[in-house]
């Protein structure tokens, strides 16, 4: 497994703006939008490319075009929704399937409740995105239910990350990299990622 901290500028700027209490929910899901857009830049970073030969106006040359498996994204609902247009944005063609998880609010455990993916999912390099990765348990489980279905190439694409999330991505998925605009510090007692930016669903859709 490896950890990427994607600590750009452009996404540092973003970020801090969102964990501000008074930033409101149009602001809030505008700079996931872009910032989600910048990491997946980072997260497609070693696709395979192979050479093809064009005609430009002026001669032929050889030049660049992705080779090997597509691309499928799956947003955790309902937060990783959020994830999903910056990512499509840059990645037109990929398919998207959704995986519906929510936290029990007192054993922090991850609940399931829907999951629809792509028929050929197995064959496609799949990029989980969640905002948010505390205890680590949804992503687990996430990626759980993708292997039970063939997926063997996952990456984990997420904004705020706890160092506990991180252990158990590493832990359970060696295989699947990491991707986070930021590590934070710690989980509080209710398992939220401090300083983090608060509940990302709720902060997105406007529900508290
Ligand atoms: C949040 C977040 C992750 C999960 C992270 O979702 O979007 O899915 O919690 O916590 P974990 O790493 O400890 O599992 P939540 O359960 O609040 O559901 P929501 O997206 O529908 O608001
Ligand atoms: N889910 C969130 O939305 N925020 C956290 O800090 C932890 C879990």
């Amino acid at each position: 497994m490896s950890l990427k901290v994607v600590n750009h500028p452009l996404i540092q700027h973003k970020l801090t703006i969102m964990r501000q209490t008074e930033t409101g929910s149009k602001d809030f899901r505008q700079l996931l939008d872009e910032i989600s857009l910048l990491l997946g830049y980072e997260v497609t970073r070693d696709l395979p490319v192979k050479d093809v030969i064009i005609e430009t106006p002026m001669c032929e040359m050889t030049g660049k075009a992705l080779a090997g498996k597509k691309l499928a994204i799956v947003p955790i609902l309902r937060a990783g929704l959020g994830m999903v247009n910056g990512l499509v944005d840059l990645i037109p063609a990929a398919k998207v399937g959704h995986i519906g998880l929510y936290r029990d609010h007192d054993t922090h455990k991850p609940v399931f409740y829907y999951c629809k993916l792509p028929e050929d999912i197995e064959n496609r390099i799949v990029i989980v995105c969640d905002p948010m990765l505390a205890t680590g348990g949804s992503a687990s489980d996430a990626i759980n239910m993708l292997k039970e279905k063939g997926c063997a190439s996952i990456k984990l694409m997420c904004l705020v990350a706890a160092p506990e999330g991180v252990a158990k991505i590493e832990a359970d998925h060696p295989d699947v990299d990491i991707f986070t605009a930021a590590l934070d510090e710690k989980l509080n007692e209710d398992a939220y990622i401090v300083p983090g930016l608060g509940d990302a669903g709720d902060r997105i859709f406007g529900t508290k």
